[in-house]
């Protein structure tokens, strides 16, 4: 993972809303090609604005922003951003929202169908394929949101507290199906979050942000063998140890 390229290149980026307030500033950030990224950070310090910055959605007021070689753009057919409330289409069924953004990537029906079916069995749904997302309960929601965002293949996810909504049981079944989504897919991943634990289960690197907006204050890097069991790990010493270090820093950067 170290010896990979750099994916994401952000060099003193500061980000203005309106015409003096800073909300980020001399940011640096560097993930790799491949990485599983985890930003944490007190709630208004600036973690959407990062990802939308990434994103091509927000502008840099300075800096540099690289993705992937070039700068960012919105629309870009090698990201996929993922938000905290599922976006699936009401009057489609799970099976055709999973399809859905195989359409928009031009993908032959037929194989979209195949494609589909099968990440639908990834995240456990089979058996509700043909439901409508109003007969879904939050968790299946979810879960139809991964398996269309992993059934599109990019090159990188931008995950913006997709499962701050769950309860904690349902969080570690999502918790294993996107580390098995994921570990297969070769992508980059940056993942926001405000729940340690689901960022130490997840992420090669938990990237605590300050809450003054100035960006990356301490990583904690997590060195816990892969594949992971999002269960398995509550009873793993050294997942607790990461997760009492991340606990102090992130009451350190909220000073
Ligand atoms: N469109 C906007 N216009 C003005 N201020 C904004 C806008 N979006 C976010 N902010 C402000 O920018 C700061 C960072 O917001 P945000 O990136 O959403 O933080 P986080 O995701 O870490 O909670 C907050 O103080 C927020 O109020
Ligand atoms: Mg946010």
């Amino acid at each position: 993972m170290d010896m990979n390229p750099v994916d994401i290149a952000v060099h003193d980026l500061v980000v203005n809303f309106g015409q003096v307030r800073s909300v980020l500033t001399g940011v640096d950030l560097a993930v790799r090609r491949g990485e599983f990224v985890a930003l944490i950070g007190a709630s208004g310090c600036g973690k959407t604005t990062l990802l939308n910055v990434i994103a091509g959605l927000v502008p840099a007021a300075s800096g540099t922003v690289t993705v992937a070689g070039s700068g960012p753009a919105a629309g870009r057919a090698d990201i996929c951003y993922v938000l905290a409330r599922d976006a699936l289409l009401p009057w489609r069924t799970v099976m055709g929202n999973v399809e859905y953004g195989l359409e928009l990537s031009g993908v032959g029906r037929e194989e979209r169908a195949r494609r589909a079916a099968t990440y639908i069995e990834k995240v456990g749904l089979s058996a509700a394929r043909d439901l409508y997302p109003s007969r879904l309960s939050q968790g299946m929601r979810q879960r139809a949101s991964l398996a269309r965002a992993f059934a599109v293949d990019r090159s990188l996810y931008l995950m913006d507290e997709p499962f701050s909504a769950l309860d904690s049981q349902t969080k570690l079944v999502l918790h294993d199906q996107l580390l098995g989504l994921w570990e297969k897919s070769g992508a980059t991943v940056v993942f926001v979050t405000h729940d340690i634990g689901e960022a130490i289960t997840l992420a090669d690197r938990v990237l605590v942000m300050s809450k003054k907006g100035t960006g990356v204050v301490d990583e904690i890097r997590v060195d816990l063998a892969r594949p992971r069991s999002a269960e398995a790990l509550q009873a793993d010493a050294h997942y607790h140890d990461l997760y009492r270090r991340t606990w102090t820093s992130l009451r350190a950067s909220a000073q």
